[in-house]
Parts: C-alpha cells; structure tokens; sequence
C-alpha cells in the first residue's frame, strides 16, 4: 500500500492505526467470521462483509460511541488486524479497549501490545480519557497476558458471566487509569 494512498492516523514502530477503508471489508469478515479469533472476540453471529460495513462506518459518525482503527503492518504492507475503544462515555470520561489480530499467524509477536499502547497513548493524550477498561475471558490467555503486559490491572471478575465454547466462565475486566499509565509510560 502507497504512502500517498494510506490514511495514516497514528505512527508507531512497526505498525500505523488507519481509519477504517471499505475496501478491507473482506479482511475485515474474514477475521470476524474465523473461527479461531471470533470464538475469542466473542461473535456468535456470522458477519456479513455489508453488515460490517455498515457498522464500521456508523464508528464514524458523530457522537463516536465508539472509534476503530486497521492496524497497518508497515513490513508486511498489510492491515493485520483492528483495535477500538467502545462505549466511549464523555461525561465519564471513560472508555473499553478491545484488539483483535485478525492474521492468527502474526500472534505472539507483539503487535497486539503495540496497538493497544497507542491506542491508549491516543485516548489519554487526545480524548481526554481518564479511564480505559477491556474485557476477557478467563480462558483466553492470551487476551489476559496482554492486557497485564503493558500495565493494565484486574479489577473485576464476573464470576461464570459468559457462555463460551459449551460451558460458562468468568468474565475478567481490567482497568488503567491515566494516572497509573502516566507512571510507567512518561
Ligand atoms: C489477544 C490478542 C489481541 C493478542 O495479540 P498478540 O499480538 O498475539 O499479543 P502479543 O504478542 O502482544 O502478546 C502479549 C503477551 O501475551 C502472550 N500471549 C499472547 N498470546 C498468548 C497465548 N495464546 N497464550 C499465552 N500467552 C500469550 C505473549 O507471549 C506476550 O507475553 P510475553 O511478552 O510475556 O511473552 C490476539 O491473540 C487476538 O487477536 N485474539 C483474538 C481476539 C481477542 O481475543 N481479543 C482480545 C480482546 S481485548
């Protein structure tokens, strides 16, 4: 992907989070339908490639509920994956990160913790963000060593919370505050 034609938003090491491109939109359904990653990124549902556009550009629209980013791989010169916040609450000032590295191949290779860095770097320093939460279950290790990884710490655990893979477990919800990550980050 050109320089000139790649909307880049923000610019990290090995990857650059973009604004979400309707001509990924099969990506996208890929990763959303496979069934590895949606077990863990919770879609019972099958998504359909318009489904998704349309909800992917509904994340555009005011009043920004919600904000996505494609997580460019500048070596591969492709998008890998996705990272969003959720639930953006503005009076709260307050907000659920969520990541999916749609390419399973690229796991454990560190993308997942740099998205997610920047992204909270993006919601503290430029949304005025004073809290990020995100949410995994228990059975999802790799979710949960990520989340710890870069500072985020347990503070709920939903006790049997959610159906998944034939059998009930716990819902874990981790939280950084802005100042915890002013801390560790500046
Ligand atoms: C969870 C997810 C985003 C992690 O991305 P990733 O790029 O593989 O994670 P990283 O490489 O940055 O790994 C961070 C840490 O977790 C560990 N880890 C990653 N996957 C793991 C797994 N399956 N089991 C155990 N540890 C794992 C890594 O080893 C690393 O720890 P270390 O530095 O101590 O070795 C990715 O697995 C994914 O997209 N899963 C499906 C969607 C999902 O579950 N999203 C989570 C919602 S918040």
């Amino acid at each position: 992907m050109e320089k000139k034609t790649r909307l880049t938003f923000i610019e990290g090491e090995r990857i650059e989070l973009l604004p979400f491109n309707p001509e990924n939109v099969n990506i996208h359904a890929r990763w959303a339908n496979d069934p590895k990653a949606r077990l863990y990124a919770r879609n019972v549902f099958p998504v359909s490639p318009e489904d998704l556009k349309k909800r992917l550009e509904q994340n555009q629209e005011p009043p920004k509920r919600d904000i996505s980013f494609e997580i460019y791989h500048k070596e591969l010169d492709k998008i890998v994956g996705l990272v969003e916040f959720h639930y953006i609450n503005y009076i709260n000032h307050a907000a659920d990160l969520s990541v999916l590295i749609g390419e399973k191949e690229l796991w454990r290779n560190n993308l997942g913790t740099e998205a997610a860095k920047l992204m909270i770097k993006y919601g503290f320093d430029e949304l005025n963000l004073v809290k990020i939460t995100a949410s995994a279950l228990r059975p999802n290790k790799g979710a949960c060593r990520m989340l710890e990884k870069f500072g985020m710490k347990l503070e709920l655990v939903l006790k049997n919370q959610t159906y998944f893979d034939g059998e009930y477990v716990d819902e874990l919800i981790f939280c950084i505050s802005r100042d915890e990550w002013e801390q560790t980050n500046k």
